[in-house]
């Protein structure tokens, strides 16, 4: 395909930072790119095939002569610019969470459920990027045994809250540094804050990621993406989901721990079986030789790794699993890219 004009809408971000990346290494047929970020970064440099771009501040008009863009600037800035470039027929690819339950917009990981790329109206919905760490192995098992029953709980990464969350957690452990001691009793009043997150990050883990569900559920509301986005990818309505969400002080890399129940029986070979071949991953599974998957393995690549693959005793239909995947290649930019090629094909 020749003459595609792509727009890439938070170049600058963290997840935009890695589609420029990605759409250099995976040689996009694309024609044109424009890179378009907030008024801070008017005039930045970005590298792309050999050229320096110069980075767009988004302004009116910012889609004109664009036939994709692929959106990473936050649900705001996505609610704003997106319905009125569909409707002067722009394509657009969006990252954040502002059209992911709307039933006009198909939310796609093509390993998954590529065919629900038919019926969009001009926007495509990127899923979040925990359901996609946890969804890539669970389609290939939901296909062969009916998933009905879902627990999950994730391990998220600093880079999931953007390069400020990266900051803050480097500046933390800078500030602990030589001081490790002192965390054996720490004085609350004197640990390193922030802005991203909302305790200590660095030496800790914070069972908060997003913020609290409107609705009062106790839950977070990026806990309940978990079991929304997995029903409408998976197309089971019905399917029952919990799911607890934890930052941890890592750099890249969200590690979900799953527990299914199937509607048939299913045991720990069988699954290995099913997800030997599925697109996206790679088993990494052999507890007794010491292969399971972790954040730091996962970090800069495109497949979902899949380990600790095991049953619990006495229930044929349950299966537990670990995954990992790079939260802004796989369970951004990466599924993003693959939608676009998708839609351009
Ligand atoms: N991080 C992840 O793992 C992840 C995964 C899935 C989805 N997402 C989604 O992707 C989006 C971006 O996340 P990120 O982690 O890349 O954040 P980030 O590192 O903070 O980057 C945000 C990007 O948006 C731009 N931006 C912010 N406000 C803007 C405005 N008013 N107009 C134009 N551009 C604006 C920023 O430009 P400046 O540099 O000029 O400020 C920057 O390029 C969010 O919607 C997030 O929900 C993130």
């Amino acid at each position: 395909v020749n003459g595609v004009r792509v727009a890439v809408v938070g170049a600058t971000g963290a997840v935009g930072r890695e589609i420029v990346r990605l759409l250099e290494e995976r040689a996009f047929p694309l024609d044109d790119l424009v890179l378009v970020a907030s008024a801070r970064s008017e005039g930045r440099q970005l590298a792309f095939r050999g050229e320096e771009l110069s980075v767009r501040a988004l302004a009116d008009g910012w889609h004109e002569g664009i036939d994709v863009a692929l959106v990473s600037a936050g649900a705001a800035v996505s609610r704003e610019i997106l319905p009125q470039a569909a409707a002067a027929g722009m394509l657009g690819v969006d990252n954040s969470p502002e059209f992911r339950m709307d039933p006009a917009v198909p939310l796609v990981i093509p390993e998954i459920n590529a065919h629900d790329l038919a019926w969009h109206r001009g926007i495509v919905a990127n899923p979040n990027c925990t359901a996609i760490t946890a969804l890539v192995p669970l389609g290939p098992l939901h296909r062969s045994f009916g998933l009905r029953f879902l627990v999950t709980s994730s391990y998220q990464s600093a880079s999931g809250s953007g390069m400020k969350g990266v900051r803050e957690l480097a500046e933390q452990v800078e500030k602990l540094r030589g001081d490790e001691e002192s965390l054996l009793h720490p004085d609350p009043g004197a640990l390193p804050g922030g802005e991203v997150f909302p305790r200590t990050l660095a030496y800790n883990v914070v069972p908060v990621c997003a913020s609290p569900d409107p609705n009062g559920s106790g839950f977070t509301t990026e806990e309940l993406k978990m079991g929304d986005e997995a029903r409408k990818i998976l197309g089971i309505p019905n399917l029952e989901c919990a799911a607890t969400a934890v930052r941890v002080p890592v750099v890249a890399g969200h590690g979900v721990s799953a527990y299914a129940r199937f509607d048939a029986p299913i045991s720990a070979d069988a699954a290995r079986e099913a997800l030997r071949e599925a697109p996206g991953m790679r088993l990494v599974d052999d507890l007794e030789s010491g292969a399971f998957p972790t954040p730091l393995d996962a970090a800069g690549i495109d497949e979902v790794l899949v380990g600790r693959i095991r049953q619990p005793a006495g229930d044929g239909h349950a299966l537990l699993f670990f995954s990992v995947a790079d939260n802004l290649r796989k369970g951004a930019a990466l599924n993003a890219v693959q939608i676009a090629e998708h839609l351009v094909a």
